[in-house]
C-alpha cells in the first residue's frame, strides 16, 4: 500500500528496507508538542487571513488537542509506515475530524513545519539547560561560602604550586558556566527566528501572515529568506557548540572530583548517593557518576561533528539528510542535561577533609614564591636574584628533610644575611592566601565578595527567572 499522505503517483508501497530508513517517528515523537503547537498557530492564522473557515479551525485545533491528549496518555498508536511525526498527528486528525484535516496542510510543507519544530524544541531545550546550568552554579557558589577559608593545593602541571582556597577553586567553575550561559543564550537569540510560512522551499503563494504564527508561537521575527530558513541547522549546531563547551568544563571538574576523592589524595568524599561498590573489593567507593560525565563530552561533542558532517557540503534547500540531525542532537543534550544533574547533586553532597587539603597544600615548599616575594619588597631584592636565593632556601630545606617553616632564623641568614626573622611571617599556607588580595585573586576576602556577587546575581534582582524541566519538554513551545 502506498503512503496515504503522499501516496497519490506511487504504484506500490515501500520497500521494508526503504521504509526502516526513511522512517523518523521512532526518533521524532518527542516533537509532539512542539509539532501541536506549530499546527494550531498555523491553522488559527490560516482562518484569521480567511484560507480556513472558522469552523474548520475549531474543528482541527480541537482535533489535535485531543491527539495531545492521546500521545500524552500514551494510548496513540504511532505508525513507521507514516515515516515520522508530522504525518503521524496529521493521519490521526484526519481519523479524528474527517477532510477538515486536510486543509491544515494549505500553504505549509514538511519543511518549514521540522524547521519549526525543532527550531522550538532547541528553544525549549535551551531554556532547561541554562536553569540546570544556573542551580549549578548557585549550589558551587554555596559550597564557596562556606569554604572561603579553607587551603587547597593550587597546583600547575599537577605539581603543587602555591596554595589557594577551595572557594576560589569553585568559583572558577562558576566562572566558566558563566560563559556557557552566555553561550547558550546568544544561541537563543539567533534562533528565534520563525521558518513557519517558507513553505516547501521558495515561499508559498497563499495571503498568509507570518506575523500571526510569530508572534503564536514567541518567535521574535519570520525569518526572511524561505530557502535559507528550511536549509538550516545553524541553530542546532550553535547550541551543540556550546553543549560541547559545557560538556568540557564539567569534564575537567569531574576529573578533579575523581582525583581528589581517591585515597592519595583524601581532598573529599563523595556520598553514597553518587558513588558506587565493588563486586570484589569491599573497601571500594568508586566515583562513577563523575567518570560518566567526565566521558559525556565525548558524545556530546561527536554530535556536533557529525551533524557538521551532515551538513557539509549538502546543496540548497532541505535534504532527507537533513534527517540525521535528531538523534544525536536529542542524545547530546539529554547527556549534557544528565550531567548536570548528577554534578549538582555530587556539588552539594561531598564532603571535605580540610586537614588533608591544608597538609597537601602546604607540602612541597608550595609557599616559596611567597619568600621571593619577601625578599623584593622588604629586602629590595631584584626578582630574579629573590627567586635564586629561594632556590638555595628550597635546596637547604630539601638537604635538611623540612619545609620552608622548619628553617631558623640562622638557616635564612647562612643563605642571604639580609633576610630577618619577619620572614617567618610569610611562609604559611594561610598567609600565602591571605596575601593575594590582587582583583581576581584566591585571598579568603577577594572569594567572600565574588561568591557575594554571584549569589546576588543567581538569586537577586538582576537574575532571570529560572526555568525548569526536561530537554524539550515544555511541549506546546510557546512562551
Ligand atoms: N522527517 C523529516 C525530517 O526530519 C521531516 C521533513 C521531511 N521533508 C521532506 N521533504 N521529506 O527531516
Amino acid at each position: 500500500m502506498s503512503n496515504r499522505m503522499w501516496g497519490g503517483r506511487f504504484a506500490t508501497g515501500p520497500d521494508a528496507i526503504m521504509e526502516e530508513i526513511n522512517a523518523s517517528i521512532g526518533f521524532d515523537q518527542r516533537l509532539y508538542g512542539q509539532d501541536i503547537a506549530g499546527s494550531i498557530a498555523h491553522a488559527t492564522m490560516l482562518a484569521e487571513v480567511g484560507i480556513l473557515t472558522h469552523e474548520d479551525r475549531d474543528a482541527i485545533v480541537a482535533g489535535l488537542e485531543t491527539v495531545r491528549a492521546e500521545i500524552e496518555a500514551g494510548t496513540f498508536t504511532f505508525s513507521r509506515a507514516l515515516e515520522d511525526i508530522h504525518m503521524n498527528v496529521e493521519s490521526r486528525l484526519k481519523e479524528l475530524i474527517g477532510e477538515a484535516a486536510g486543509r491544515l496542510h494549505t500553504a505549509r510543507s514538511r519543511n518549514d513545519q521540522v524547521a519549526t519544530d525543532f527550531r522550538l524544541y532547541v528553544r525549549d531545550t535551551i531554556d532547561t539547560l541554562v536553569a540546570q546550568i544556573r542551580a549549578l552554579q548557585l549550589a558551587l557558589v554555596r559550597r564557596a561560602e562556606a569554604e572561603v577559608e579553607t587551603i587547597l593545593p593550587g597546583f600547575t602541571h599537577l605539581q603543587n604550586a602555591q596554595p589557594v582556597t577551595f572557594g576560589h577553586h569553585l568559583l572558577a567553575y562558576v566562572e566558566m558556566l558563566g560563559r556557557d550561559h552566555g553561550r547558550f543564550e546568544d544561541a537563543r537569540r539567533r534562533l528565534n527566528e520563525n521558518p513557519l510560512g517558507s513553505a516547501a522551499l521558495a515561499g508559498t503563494p497563499y495571503p498568509i501572515d507570518r506575523e500571526l504564527t510569530t508572534v503564536a508561537l514567541g518567535f521574535d521575527r519570520p525569518t526572511a529568506n524561505s530557502l535559507d530558513a528550511v536549509s538550516d541547522r545553524d541553530f542546532v549546531l550553535e547550541t551543540l557548540s556550546a553543549a560541547s563547551l559545557c560538556a568540557m568544563h564539567l569534564s575537567r571538574f569531574a576529573e578533579e572530583l575523581v582525583i581528589w576523592s581517591s585515597a592519595q589524595f583524601g581532598f573529599i568524599k563523595l556520598s553514597d548517593r553518587f558513588t558506587t561498590g565493588s563486586s570484589i573489593m569491599p573497601q571500594k567507593r568508586n566515583p562513577d557518576a563523575a567518570e560518566l560525565i567526565r566521558a559525556k563530552v565525548g558524545r556530546i561533542m561527536g554530535a556536533l561533528t557529525s551533524l557538521t558532517m551532515v551538513m557539509k557540503g549538502l546543496p540548497l534547500a532541505y535534504s532527507k539528510d537533513m534527517q540525521e540531525d535528531k538523534e544525536v542532537a536529542f542524545d547530546a543534550f539529554d547527556s549534557l542535561s544528565l550531567s548536570l544533574a548528577a554534578m549538582t547533586g555530587m556539588v552539594e553532597d561531598l564532603r571535605t577533609n580540610p586537614e588533608r587539603m591544608r597538609t597537601s597544600a602546604a607540602a612541597g615548599f608550595s609557599t616559596a614564591t611567597d619568600v621571593a616575594d619577601w625578599l623584593v619588597r622588604e629586602a629590595d631584592i631584584p626578582f630574579r636574584d629573590a627567586h635564586h636565593i629561594t632556590g638555595q632556601l628550597v635546596a637547604l630545606c630539601e638537604q635538611k628533610g623540612i619545609g620552608l617553616e622548619g628553617l631558623t632564623i640562622e638557616d635564612f641568614k647562612f643563605i642571604d644575611h639580609r633576610i630577618d626573622s619577619r620572614i617567618h611571617k610569610v611562609l604559611s599556607v594561610e598567609a600565602s592566601v591571605a596575601a593575594r588580595r590582587s582583583y581576581g585573586g584566591t585571598a579568603p576576602q577577594n572569594v567572600a565578595a565574588q561568591a557575594a556577587r554571584w549569589k546576588k546575581h543567581l538569586t537577586g534582582e538582576d537574575a532571570e527567572p529560572v526555568r525548569v524541566g526536561r530537554p524539550g519538554g515544555h511541549g506546546d513551545g510557546a512562551e
